[in-house]
């Protein structure tokens, strides 16, 4: 066979049709495997084309709703894309404990976003440091010329912060514009507004300008949610509710002193908040980072990394949880405009700015991580994920229609979750009862 190059040249000039032509040939595949890159039907393919470059086909990822939230009075039905199971099932649950003493209390911060622009060999950092900050009115008037559109609807650069970094290669001279972007996620408008400082920061600094970008440690864009679940709700069997309690708050407390443990902690609930951002077409790279930067920002100098939520005993021994977590979603521009999928999805949960999807999604995170803590500190999450995992694995083994969940069932039944006794399992149901095939 000759050797094959996956230098295509015009590739990104063919059509997604002639691409997967292109590298099912390159990679030996049949033409007819295609189907399942093919966008399903209702999806416009054109624009999904148009989203990112190469583009051979689509990917789906399963979407679930999340039932039962409450957030500040309002119920939401909320969708969630991703491929682990029990996720959407341990959200919509600990939703519902949280109902009995009003559901998820949330707040945010207004929606200012940070973009840097880095300055070096700057012969005088201190005195350029002070130099821009006279100039602020005159910068973030600069600012806001490249997005009249963002100030008629309130947004806005609003400030600027100048810090200095002593490094090897020399102090860099850090700007910080902040800025209210709005519905948006915002990174277009605080790129383009820091890529138009730049020039008049280097003259003013004396120095070269390095970067010019938006910053994921959005710490100036945050939610804040609490709710309370109840003693009462937690009881589980042979377990008090009482003693739901102190393993959830032991569970947090090993969090809080273990690096390792927490960043499994945060994982959990950025099971959920990733799982609504990928739902609603926003970056969920950007949250991701921006939540695990976070929690090394609140660490401080002397941690690794922090919990982004917190467990407490209230007076009547419920447990109250918090979570604060940075949250740079939008609605207006990006995938969430154009996704038909995201736009459906959004309709459905029904929220009307960014700052309330912001509210929804740190619910969502707190009520994630609220349920795996719950499950880790009792039964452990071994048995729900594995029921779940039993159906994938009859499926594998080759089980059709009802055998699926009966095979399913003993698996889990006799704790075997495994291929191989799957199979055997699935010939010695086909032998006693061979008229379910
Ligand atoms: C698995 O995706 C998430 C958990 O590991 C989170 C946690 O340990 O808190 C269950």
């Amino acid at each position: 066979m000759a050797e094959r190059s996956s230098e295509l040249s015009g590739f990104y000039r063919k059509s997604a049709e002639d691409r997967r032509r292109a590298v099912l040939e390159f990679a030996g595949i049949e033409p007819e495997a295609e189907k399942p890159w093919l966008p399903p039907e209702g999806v416009d393919r054109g624009i999904l084309e148009r989203m990112i470059e190469n583009v051979i086909g689509t990917f789906p990822l399963p979407l679930g709703v999340a039932t039962n939230f409450r957030v500040n009075g309002k119920d939401y039905l909320v969708p969630m894309a991703l491929e682990e199971p029990s996720v959407v099932a341990a959200a919509s649950h600990a939703a519902k404990i949280s109902r009995e003493k009003g559901g998820f209390h949330a707040q945010s911060s207004p929606p200012v976003m940070i973009g840097q622009i880095s300055l070096v060999d700057v012969p005088d950092p201190s005195g350029a440091r002070l130099r821009i900050l006279e100039a602020e009115p005159e910068l973030l008037a600069l600012a806001n010329s490249k997005d009249p559109l963002l100030n008629k609807v309130g947004g806005g650069a609003r400030a600027l912060e100048v810090r200095l970094a002593p490094t090897p290669r020399g102090t860099i001279v850090i700007v910080q514009l902040h800025v209210d972007v709005r519905d948006a996620m915002g990174a277009n408008a605080v790129n383009t507004m820091a890529e138009a400082l730049a020039p008049e920061l280097a003259r003013l600094s004396g120095g070269r300008r390095n970067l010019r970008i938006i910053s994921n440690l959005a710490v100036h864009r945050v939610a804040r949610v609490w709710a309370i679940f109840p003693r009462t709700a937690l009881e589980g069997e042979g377990t008090s509710g009482a003693d739901v309690v102190e393993g959830v708050l032991d569970a947090w407390n090993f969090a809080a002193h273990d690096p390792f443990r927490c960043a499994t902690h945060n994982k959990g609930i950025m099971n959920g908040i990733s799982a609504v951002a990928i739902a609603t077409g926003n970056d969920f790279r950007a949250l991701e980072a921006g939540a695990h930067s976070y929690a090394a920002w609140k660490a401080g100098p002397g941690g690794v990394i922090a919990p982004l939520t917190t467990y407490e005993k209230n007076a009547e021994g419920d447990l109250v949880g918090t979570i604060e977590v940075p949250m740079a979603v939008g609605l207006i521009g990006g995938a969430t405009a154009v996704h038909p999928t995201a736009k459906l999805n959004v309709r459905l949960l029904g929220v009307k700015s960014a700052q309330e999807l912001a509210q929804v999604m740190a619910s969502v995170g707190l009520a994630q991580n609220f349920a795996a803590l719950r499950a880790l500190a009792n039964e452990g999450i071994q048995k729900g994920h594995m029921a779940l995992h039993a159906r994938n694995v009859a499926v594998m083994a080759g089980a059709q229609g009802a055998e699926v969940d009966e095979l399913a069932r003993r698996l889990a039944q006799e704790h075997a979750v495994r291929q191989d006794r799957a199979r055997e399992v699935l010939a010695d149901m086909r032998k006693t009862s061979p008229s379910k095939t």
